[in-house]
């Protein structure tokens, strides 16, 4: 979701550019060639070992030579299969679970047996609104409300996602799944309190954090079960669209979405950046993860969520007949979300869908996530001795 202009509410010019983003796109290495192959970052295809779990489409992929709209429309008639696998025996943690993508998602966990289900929510009331909601939505499991946790956490600090993981270490010994879903996009510059621009903090800081914090209890989680847990990141393709030129003489890419953004700001261009800092966080994570984990990233298409929330009333109007056409239904995106978080060892360090632009830039990608470690850094010193790192 991304394509709004500054702080007027009005798409910009490259609205349709931007909401084919999270288009699953065409590539040398289609997926239209079969329906059950992820794509990695080498862009070599390499087909999934469960035709059911990520999948573009029944039929194939979109056909060639589609122009930008139609592919949107086709990919949001075809949606990816909705998969049916169990989560019995797996507990499974979804960070933005109270609405959109993640609430889809938590839906499908819960409704498919997932045995302790932990929503990480800003506040206890959505949670619990959350799970009432749950509980209705599947009636087969309305004897099953203790199998769902709420645990808060405000991805606005640092601290509060250090006591979010301390809370999570008491509640449970193991994690199977943990879907870092939650995220925003803003049409003005707004600062978190740890003075971080918003979405920097809560899309990518905050969640590098958390997934930091996470390694210790899915690494123990692997010791004691025998069977690789997941962490799945919702990133976007929106990350193809960024464009090196737009950093000028920077060569921070955190620095400019701060202070770049700060002295002009760019909704679309800051929305597109954070998604590229968010690739380097990935790629940093999948590094420092070990072996005993699965990494993978997942774009859910472009899909009719709340993320666009904070725009304006002009805005809406844009992009209400846009969504209708053009966008999946969250429950459909969720798809992805939920296939992603179960691959197999072949999924991690991969991308559903394609690598794109910078993210291929693996001397810019390394020199962000060093900007992003620094900044952890200086908040939690745990990060160092969790990644094994000592400089
Ligand atoms: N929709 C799309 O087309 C699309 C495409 C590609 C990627 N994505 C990504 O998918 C993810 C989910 O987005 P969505 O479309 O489902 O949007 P959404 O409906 O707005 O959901 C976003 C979720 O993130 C939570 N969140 C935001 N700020 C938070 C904070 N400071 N602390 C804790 N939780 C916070 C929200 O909680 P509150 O309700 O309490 O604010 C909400 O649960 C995002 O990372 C987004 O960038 C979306």
């Amino acid at each position: 979701m991304a394509g709004f202009r500054k702080n007027v509410g009005i798409p910009s010019s490259n609205q349709w550019n931007s909401a084919s983003n999270d288009l699953y796109k065409q590539s040398p290495h289609s997926l239209r060639d079969s329906p059950s192959k992820l794509l990695l970052h080498n862009l070599k295809p390499l087909t999934m070992s469960d035709p059911n779990l990520i999948t573009p489409t029944t039929t194939g992929g979109p056909p060639p030579n589609l122009s930008q709209l139609s592919c949107l429309r086709w990919t949001a008639k075809h949606p990816p299969t909705d998969p049916t696998i169990s989560f019995s025996n797996k507990t499974i943690l979804v960070t933005g679970a109270n609405t959109g993508l993640g609430f889809q998602a938590a839906l499908k966990y819960f409704s498919l047996g997932s045995s302790k289900l932990i929503l990480a929510v800003r506040t206890l009331e959505k949670g619990q609104l959350t799970k009432s909601r749950l509980l209705s939505l599947v009636p087969s499991r309305s004897a099953d409300a203790d199998t769902i946790s709420i645990i808060p956490v405000n991805l606005d600090t640092f601290s509060s996602v250090i006591s979010f993981i301390s809370q999570l270490e008491t509640e449970t010994q193991t994690l199977d799944i943990a879907l870092l879903n939650a995220g925003l996009g803003n049409p003005t510059y707004e600062e978190a309190p740890t003075g971080w621009e918003q979405a920097v903090q809560v899309n990518v800081l905050s969640a590098a954090l958390m997934a930091v914090l996470l390694l210790p209890l899915l690494r123990r989680t692997f010791y004691l079960t025998g069977k690789k847990p997941h962490m799945t990141f919702v990133n976007s393709n929106g990350h193809d669209k960024f464009e090196k030129k737009w950093l000028g003489t920077e060569t921070s890419l955190l620095r400019y979405l701060q202070d770049g953004m700060k002295k002009k700001w760019d909704a679309e261009k800051s929305y597109l950046g954070v998604k590229v800092v968010g690739m380097a966080v990935f790629k940093g994570i999948v590094k420092g993860a070990g072996h005993g984990i699965i990494v993978d990233v997942v774009c859910p298409g472009f899909c009719k969520t709340d993320l666009g929330r904070k725009f304006g009333a002009l805005s809406h109007v844009f992009m209400a007949p846009m969504m209708a056409f053009l966008g999946r239904t969250a429950e459909e995106g969720a798809r992805s979300l939920v296939s992603g978080s179960v691959l197999t060892e072949e999924g991690h360090g991969g991308f559903w869908f394609l690598f794109g632009g910078l993210v291929t830039d693996e001397k810019l990608m390394k020199r962000t996530w060093e900007k992003v470690f620094e900044a952890l850094r200086k908040d939690c010193s745990d990060v160092e001795g969790i990644l094994g790192r000592k400089d």
